[in-house]
């Protein structure tokens, strides 16, 4: 990997002053993903589906090899992928079409409290609706999930298993085929969330066996406003849409309405076209450099800085043996809020706080946490700015008292 060519496809990093440690929350984008969503725009931006004339035509093949190429990124089927807004809207839709039409008051759904909110308030709203209980899965002391552990709440009553790939705030990488593999044994299906994993590692649907797996775009070098769900053929096939309008349907009549075969059935209106092209774009990209290459390195630039937080007196880190470029730290005394502060300061985004997983926050026993995500575009230098501006933060906030 020519960590500097890479860094040239990134205008947003013509600003050499600017060190990017929010990839978590969102990628930086490659000119080849902008250029694809001005393509579209300047050349043939019109809608999908419905024009019977040339650029349409054209849209429609666009925005279908862009799901060809989803499909083959997870090893899926064409049919199993739904373009939605973003993995929220993707994990959403599994609880509100699966969820609602198969849970009943005697059945249980295991979650973990390493899920973001987007896969475990979709489940909660199912078990207020159905009666279904939700069921934690007890972590271990390194805020893991074990298969041990699993097995520990796997009963005959699970009828749903949700789980995160790899965690938002620990990096853990989570036991996916082994679960699946327990959870179907007792008639279980399991939603994956992988909005971490799939920009990060590969991910098979067919090895994994999962029947639902979601993720998004922004995240993977991608435009925002638009996700994938993946689900398993036979599943998507009984599951109702939970959008209607335009587009979804078959025929319509004054009582009554058919529905297109998935993925249409769930894809209602007018779809994110352009991002969903530039998702295909950023998926060209990845894999063109190597999901492997990738992890690879940002695993080098995660050990490198490790080690050397692990040196500096009054940090602590939450996730000492995390599987990815993800970090969770605070600087004993001060609130992450104020030193992300100081590190905008210095030009080094960062995200502070709860991430949107409160569950875990609340596990490790702390208000919130500062968390530093690497990706392909960032260098050792900047890792080292990095950590010379923690420490700097914390001698500064020593200073005045903290
Ligand atoms: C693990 C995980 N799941 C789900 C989401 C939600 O993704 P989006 O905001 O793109 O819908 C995020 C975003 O931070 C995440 O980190």
């Amino acid at each position: 990997m020519d960590i500097n060519n890479i860094r040239k496809d990134f205008p947003i990093l013509e600003d050499k002053t600017l060190v990017y440690l929010d990839t978590a929350a969102s990628s930086l984008k490659p000119i080849q993903v902008i250029d694809k969503l001005d393509e579209y725009y300047k050349k043939y931006g019109v809608n999908v589906h419905r024009g019977v004339y040339n650029l349409s035509f054209i849209a429609t093949e666009q925005y279908e090899k862009a799901r060809r190429k989803v499909a083959s990124f997870i090893n899926a089927t064409f049919e199993e992928i739904i373009f939605t807004r973003g993995a929220s809207s993707a994990l959403n839709l599994v609880a509100s079409s699966y969820g609602l039409n198969n849970l009943t008051k005697d059945d249980e759904i295991i979650v973990t409290e390493l899920e973001h909110h987007s896969h475990v308030l979709p489940w909660q709203n199912v078990s207020n609706i159905t009666g279904a209980k939700l069921v934690y899965l007890p972590l271990d002391e390194e805020g893991r999930i074990t298969i041990d552990n699993f097995k520990s709440v796997l009963t005959d009553k699970t009828k749903v298993v949700a789980v995160t790939h790899v965690s938002n705030v620990m990096g853990y990488i989570s036991p996916i085929k082994e679960i699946v593999k327990l959870a179907h044994e007792k008639g279980a299906v399991v939603s994956v969330d992988a909005a971490q994993a799939a920009p990060h590692t590969k991910i098979d649907v067919i090895d994994l066996d999962c029947d639902f797996l979601a993720f998004s775009g922004h995240k993977m070098l991608g435009p925002t406003g638009i996700g994938v769900l993946f689900g398993k053929k036979n599943l998507l096939k009984e599951m109702p849409p939970i959008e209607f309008g335009g587009d979804m349907n078959d025929n319509v009549d004054k009582f009554d309405a058919s529905w297109k075969d998935a993925p249409y059935k769930f894809e209602t209106g007018t779809p994110p076209i352009a991002e969903a092209l530039g998702l295909g774009a950023a998926i060209d990209y990845l894999e063109n450099i190597g999901l492997e290459n990738i992890h690879k390195y940002e695993i080098e630039l995660k050990d490198y800085t490790m080690k050397k937080l692990k040196e500096i007196e009054d940090i602590e880190i939450y996730n000492l043996t995390t599987d990815t470029g993800i970090i969770s730290f605070n600087i004993k005394g001060v609130h992450p809020h104020d030193a992300i502060t100081y590190f905008d300061g210095d030009n080094i985004c960062m995200r502070a706080g709860h991430h949107c997983a409160q569950l875990v926050i609340k596990w490790l026993e702390v208000l919130a946490t500062l968390r530093a995500s690497f990706y392909i575009y960032n260098t050792i230098e900047e890792c080292d700015k990095f950590v010379s501006s923690v420490k700097q933060a914390r001698d500064f906030f020593k200073s005045v008292g903290f």
